[in-house]
């Protein structure tokens, strides 16, 4: 390990300090024998701040005492234990990442041909301007709104390059925090874990509605729809965050991911997959609201583009003005790349350069530009007649896989368990994941038991899942749901 030391040019707290490596026999940082002064504790507080003082010492006590252990991120911590876990029937259904009938990670082979075709054309690693690259942020409003869009026509689309889903949804809750000061966020409970993460970070308050129903593994329509109604009573516009439906979606109609904000209140409500897509647009519309799309799994749905971003474009076709937060993670599989984008549609030209210009604004002190390297490979393969068929062909290839693996746990599930419990539930959600409807309790069996990692909350990632680990992973729900209270 490194050793160095720390110099302080100035008392105070805020000082500044500089690492230095130290090779010269000098005091090394975290040394136990040396201590600046002779009681041995934190020296800092005795220091006099009259003038400069300068110094070159070692710490035994950090500064950095008052800073608490964070808890484990509740999905990504999943992947920490399950690295941790050497048993090698282990399962990762925690995260949401593709992964091959082998349960490897994979590489679309359009990428693989971007990458070539980047690599041929010898392209400079530039910084890219604020918003992003432009090639990129027209592909992805194009993809979103489908290209013959007449929004996009009357350039009422302010498309900023993100850092994935999760950057475009901060910047969005930015957007929200400066613009509309003191808006609450109502969230489905449950959610993507991140949501009321960012959030919180944005200083965007929220509160829960209700939406799972663990009786039915399904949606709690009813509840939903009365504690949004309750929220929204006094409210007089809402923030809609709607968007890709997949995660948490059940297969009703067209399912919704949606925030509403009472601008006019201060309100916002975040709500999830909704199954009465058009009766709750009209509401929306009514109710003067503006919809936050999360469109996080365009394609991986349906395995149609076209027919994952049919709620956004709904919405947009209703003259509605709305925010998407898109990623390119899952679709794509460029998880680490980072590449995502948000839009905001707007009533007016005027309005989007102004927002737009409010976006640059927000991300210039967050993270100045985004990254080019994902963002290319999106621009290139939607750019390219060919690799863009491609990918739709992987897309459809990935979303199918997943869904044949959905049909094999629920036939396992139905062969194994012999208590005439109805496991129809499975098949009636879509997309990358499944809710299993086990409890907090089921689900540490899952693992402490049967080494399936997966999120406290029931869920699981049927893109980790392989059709020849279907009857383990049968046997260990079924075992966790009847024998663990
Ligand atoms: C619902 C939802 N939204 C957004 C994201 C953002 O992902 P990323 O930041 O990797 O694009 C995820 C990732 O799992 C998600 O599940």
């Amino acid at each position: 390990m490194a050793s160095a030391v720390i110099s302080i040019a100035s008392a105070s707290p805020s000082a500044s300090l500089s690492m230095h490596d130290s090779h010269k026999g000098k005091p090394r940082l975290g040394s136990r024998n040396l201590s600046f002064n002779k009681e041995g504790s934190n020296p800092f507080p005795n220091i006099k701040s009259s003038g400069r003082v300068s110094m070159v010492a070692a710490v035994n006590v950090s500064r950095f005492e008052g800073i608490p252990m964070a808890p484990p991120d509740p999905i990504l911590g999943v992947s920490e234990a399950f690295r941790a876990d050497t048993n090698e029937v282990k399962l990762n259904l925690g995260v949401g990442a593709y992964r091959t009938e082998d349960l490897q990670p994979y590489v679309l082979n359009v990428v693989k041909k971007a990458e070539n075709l980047m690599l041929e054309r010898g392209e400079n690693k530039e910084y890219l301007p604020i918003e992003g690259l432009a090639a990129f942020n027209r592909a992805t409003a194009e993809l979103l709104l489908g290209a013959d869009n007449p929004v996009l026509k009357q350039q009422r689309v302010a498309t900023v390059q993100g850092l994935s889903g999760t950057g475009s949804l901060r910047l969005g809750a930015a957007l929200i925090e400066r613009y509309f000061p003191g808006a609450k966020v109502l969230i489905s409970s449950p959610t993507w874990g991140n949501h009321k993460n960012i959030f919180n970070d944005a200083k965007v308050p929220w509160s829960e509605y209700r939406y799972y129903d663990p009786k039915t593994v399904g949606l709690d329509f009813e509840g939903m729809i009365s504690d949004i109604k309750r929220v929204l009573g006094a409210c007089k516009m809402c923030l809609i965050y709607a968007g890709s439906i997949v995660s948490y979606g059940w297969q009703h109609l067209k399912d919704l991911l949606c925030y509403f904000m009472d601008v006019l209140t201060t309100q916002l409500v975040l709500i999830q997959p909704l199954s009465s897509g058009r009766k709750l647009l009209t509401v929306i519309q009514k109710k003067n609201l503006i919809p936050f799309f999360d469109v996080a799994y365009q394609g991986f749905a349906s395995g149609s583009l076209d027919e994952d971003a049919s709620s956004v474009r709904l919405f947009v076709a209703r003259g509605m003005e709305v925010l998407v937060a898109q990623s390119y993670s899952k679709n794509l599989g460029l998880y680490a790349e980072r590449v995502g984008a948000m839009n905001v549609v707007s009533s007016s030209a005027e309005a989007a350069a102004r927002v737009k210009s409010q976006l640059k604004r927000l991300a210039r002190p967050m993270y100045s530009n985004p990254p080019v390297h994902g963002a290319r490979i999106v621009a290139n393969v939607v750019g390219d007649p060919t690799l863009f068929s491609e990918w739709k062909a992987e897309m459809e290839m990935m979303a199918g896989r997943i869904k044949n693996v959905r049909q094999q746990l629920y036939d396992s599930l139905r062969a194994k368990d012999k208590s005439g419990k109805d496991w129809s539930f499975i098949l009636k959600q879509i997309g990358m994941f499944s809710y299993t409807g086990l409890s907090k309790t089921q689900s540490d069996n899952m693992t402490n038991k049967w080494h399936v990692y997966m999120t406290k909350d029931g869920r699981i990632s049927l893109a980790g899942l392989s059709l020849a680990k279907c009857e383990y992973l049968a046997e260990a729900i079924i075992d966790s749901f009847h024998n663990v209270n």
